[in-house]
């Protein structure tokens, strides 16, 4: 029968993204989080996502209705009882995700994949949280998810392949490119993105150059579509810092030590763009 019905953990920043690409492909999608509040805010910003490229004419009117028409709220876990394929974008903490995979192998029929959008943890400890190992995947995108066409489908060590060849195939109906990825701290994206922004961060401290420069060097000497701090803003200076420390920890090597001027940063709550103030401030 195949994938069908989408639910989508987490509605935040990335939750809504992938909320929004699944409904726009034709999947059903529920949108889940803890609070009504927190799924209305990413259909809030799925509408206002969807208006915009009505404006600009790339999207008809009622291609935003229909894709509107096929996404749904809900803060009940249960009704992971009736989907085909749960796709988590909660908050970056094995505990958190654990704990919450083990639900979902109550909760969810058999045959449905637990696939999640961690972008370092390992996906082999959070397929140990359930009795279907072989079921469980990663499926990494890139922020913003509307724009961006990687997703990275990592394998757990459990991982069947029928069911990379499903997720695969999902992937490309969301017009978006697979690259597989084997399971190790960091997969790939993070574990080139984030020493590269650790080390401009590095740059900084160390007083090598200006923020602004830095940004420059790599704006238009490597055609980065942002520079590395500007980007580190972006994505949320505490996530930066959260990913290094994977690759710390799991990697055990000092080249991925976080630079103290980015844990000072975090300490100080300037988390980048979504706190208002990072590297950059932001009104
Ligand atoms: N949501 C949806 N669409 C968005 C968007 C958002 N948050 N931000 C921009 N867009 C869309 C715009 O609507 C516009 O669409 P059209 O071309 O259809 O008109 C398009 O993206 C380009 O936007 P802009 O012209 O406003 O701005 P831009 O040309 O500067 O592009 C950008 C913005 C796409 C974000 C670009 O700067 C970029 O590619 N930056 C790098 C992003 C990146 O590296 N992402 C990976 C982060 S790492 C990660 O995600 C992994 C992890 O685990 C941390």
């Amino acid at each position: 029968m195949g994938i069908q019905k989408v639910m989508v953990i987490g509605a935040g920043q990335m939750g809504s993204g992938i909320a929004q690409v699944c409904a726009m492909s034709g999947y059903d999608v529920l949108l889940h989080d803890l609070k009504e509040e927190y799924v209305e805010k990413g259909l809030g910003t799925i509408t206002k996502n969807l208006s915009r490229q009505v404006e600009k004419g790339k999207l008809p009117a009622e291609d935003k209705e229909a894709t509107l028409s096929r996404l749904a709220a809900s803060t009940d876990l249960n009704q992971a009882k009736d989907v085909d394929l749960v796709i988590e974008a909660a908050i970056e903490n094995m505990e958190i995700k654990t704990k919450l995979f083990a639900q979902l192998d109550e909760i969810a029929p058999k045959h449905v994949i637990l696939a999640t959008n961690t972008s370092s943890l390992p996906i082999t400890e959070i397929a140990a949280a359930t009795k279907r190992p072989e079921k469980v995947i990663g499926m990494h995108f890139m922020n913003p998810v509307p724009v961006m066409k990687l997703v990275e489908i990592i394998r757990g060590l459990a991982t069947a392949d029928d069911v990379y060849e499903e997720i695969e195939e999902m992937a490309k109906s969301l017009s978006k490119v697979p690259v597989e990825v084997n399971d190790f701290p960091g997969f790939v994206a993070n574990r080139i993105l984030m020493p590269m922004i650790n080390e401009a961060v590095y740059t900084l401290y160390e007083g090598v150059a200006t923020k602004e420069a830095i940004d420059d060097v790599m704006k238009l000497g490597m055609n980065h579509p942002m520079g590395p701090l500007t980007l580190a803003d972006f994505i949320g200076l505490d996530t930066c810092l959260y990913i290094m420390e994977t690759l710390h920890d799991g990697l055990g090597d000092d080249k991925y030590r976080p630079c103290p001027l980015l844990r000072k940063y975090v300490k100080a709550g300037w988390l980048g763009k979504k706190s208002g103030r990072g590297f950059y401030e932001y009104s």
